[in-house]
């Protein structure tokens, strides 16, 4: 289980099975427990809420969703204000379990959609994007 409190693969001796195809399946949004009703489907009227609900479920646990604490989460987006460059790179990367550190994170449309809305509100003060391993920059 990552620290998302997701269990992301089989572990065959312990009986437990992965929450992944569920969550490919439904959503976070329509299976996680602590999600309020009234977030549970996506509209233009609630997607900055989900999207912040998403981000406390899925992303909170090691990115501090403030400028401040740990791997601040804006900061890895660099300022970004393009929501669907954002989506595409949450259902690109994350959802794909394509990133190094990060658990394979499965989001659907409304909820990649809903996640970036959120991310790109953050709109952090301008500062250097942080460096990632995945894209070192040259010294
Ligand atoms: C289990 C911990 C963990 C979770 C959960 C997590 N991240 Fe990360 N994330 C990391 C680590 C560690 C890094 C690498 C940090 C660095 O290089 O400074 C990272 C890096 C990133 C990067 C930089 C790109 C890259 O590939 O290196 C982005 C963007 C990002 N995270 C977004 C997210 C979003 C959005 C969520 C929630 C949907 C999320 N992360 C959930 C640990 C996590």
């Amino acid at each position: 289980m990552y620290s998302n409190q997701v269990i992301a693969r089989d572990v065959p001796g312990l009986d437990i099975k992965s929450e992944i195809p569920l969550l490919e399946k439904k959503g976070f949004l329509q299976t996680q427990v602590f999600v309020p009703d009234r977030l549970r489907n996506v509209n233009p009227h609630n997607a900055l809420e989900a999207g912040r609900s998403l981000a406390l479920t899925t992303c909170s646990n090691c990115h501090s969703l403030s400028s401040t604490g740990m791997r601040p989460l804006a900061n890895y987006f660099g300022g970004n204000t393009d929501v669907a460059m954002v989506q595409t790179y949450l259902q690109g990367a994350l959802g794909t379990g394509n990133t190094i550190y990060m658990p394979h994170i499965p989001l659907n449309d409304d909820e990649a959609y809903a996640l970036a809305r959120f991310i790109v509100s953050l709109n952090p003060s301008p500062q250097p994007v942080v460096r990632t391993a995945a894209a070192p920059e040259k010294e």
